[in-house]
């Protein structure tokens, strides 16, 4: 049972008062890590990662999204982690590691060489793999939910890297609410779950704003399960990858089981209407829907007179940063109806689509 706790800590951490060094070796920079922290930021820390050891659920700063972690290795904490969010217990959660080294631990094999460029590459970073599950992991069967595979991935996050070199693998999700969008902030993480964790790291704003690329390089051609922080063309770039493909949640189901199951839940959702103008011909009229009305710019719209109107941002990467946030806030100040400008799906575009189809209510084309 989860225990509600009266109140909610929320401690400042400075990423750059952390000094988290990761030792390279065979080419790999995120081989092997040392942790060098300056004394005030280290008690907070060494008090997070006594919690996560004792079981308990900590949230915490990443690139991507702040995440609600638990040992992966605790059924107890992983528990806890579903009925704080109030998630479905058959949706796999993500194992954050903080080395190499210590993911190692957690293979028979090794890690496959389709991975090993990509590895290279955008570890640590907003990259997420699937790996197979040895047949006596340690890791508690709530985080693979039945799979054969498990989620691995190593935050670029000083912050997030240094909790996880202190409590061992976290498995993590979204901080938010199920079906709510993923917090940026602490504050979003405050509003979704205060009462329900002991503690928050704010680490400040995530830079990158949407989740984590989730691949499959164990399936033929392999997949994005989920577009994320690193784009298919990156992934592409990689030996091994050129044939990717986009995982599309209507199809590949194995016997009504999707590949992967947090595709099949309704997710971002605000309280408003949001209407998503998907291409560059559709555009937003305000007659007949619920007023006030929020509107989300990207790249072409002008300013519309009678709404509360929010630029995204200019570019793939300024976009996803402020996606979240921004729906949130609408939300928030009360808009009832959402228009978003829709942007074409390259590189960062992707990921972005996703997210707001996701949370549209309507897609006008
Ligand atoms: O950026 C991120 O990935 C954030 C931060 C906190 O690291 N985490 C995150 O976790 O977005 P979550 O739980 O919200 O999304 C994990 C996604 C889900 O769609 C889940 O179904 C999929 O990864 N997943 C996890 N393990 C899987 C597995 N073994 N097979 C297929 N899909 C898996
Ligand atoms: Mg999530």
């Amino acid at each position: 049972m989860l225990e509600t706790n009266e109140s909610t800590e929320i401690i400042k951490l400075n990423a750059s008062e952390i000094r988290f060094i990761h030792k390279s070796s065979f080419g790999f920079p995120c081989e092997e890590a040392q942790l060098e922290v300056l004394p005030q930021p280290a008690e907070a820390l060494y008090n997070a990662a006594a919690l996560l050891k004792q079981d308990q659920i900590v949230a915490f700063p990443t690139e991507t999204v702040y995440g609600l972690g638990g040992l992966a290795t605790s059924s107890d904490a992983v528990s806890k982690i579903f009925e704080a969010k109030r998630r479905p217990a058959d949706n796999p959660l993500i194992t954050h590691f903080s080395s190499l080294t210590q993911l190692r631990q957690y293979l028979d094999n090794g890690i496959p060489t389709i991975y090993q460029d990509l590895i290279r590459k955008y570890w640590p970073g907003p990259l997420s793999i699937l790996l197979p599950l040895p047949h006596s992991s340690t890791l508690s069967p709530l985080v693979t939910a039945g799979n054969s595979t498990f989620a691995a991935r190593m935050p670029s996050s000083q912050v997030a890297l240094a909790l996880i070199h202190l409590s061992g693998p976290l498995a993590a999700p979204s901080a938010n609410s199920s079906t709510r969008p993923s917090p940026t902030t602490s504050q979003h993480v405050f509003h979704d779950l205060h009462g329900r964790i002991p503690l928050i790291i704010d680490g400040g704003p995530c830079h990158v704003g949407v989740e984590s690329t989730v691949i499959d390089g164990l399936s033929t051609p392999p997949i994005i399960l989920r577009p994320g922080g690193i784009s298919k063309e990156q992934i592409q770039r990689c030996p091994g990858w050129e044939n990717v493909v986009v995982h599309n949640p209507g199809e590949g189901l194995l016997q009504g089981v999707p590949r992967t199951p947090g595709m099949k839940y309704r997710h971002y959702s605000p309280n408003a209407t949001v209407v998503l103008c998907a291409s560059s011909a559709a555009s937003p009229s305000l007659q007949g829907r619920d007023a006030p009305v929020g509107v989300m710019r990207t790249i072409s719209w002008n300013p519309i007179n009678g709404t509360i109107d929010r630029h995204l941002g200019n570019t793939g990467d300024e976009i996803s940063q402020s996606l979240f946030a921004t729906l949130r806030e609408l939300d928030e100040l009360g808009c009832k109806t959402i228009f978003v400008e829709g942007i074409s799906e390259i590189d960062a575009g992707l990921a972005i689509m996703n997210r707001l189809r996701k949370a549209a209510t309507e897609v006008i084309s």
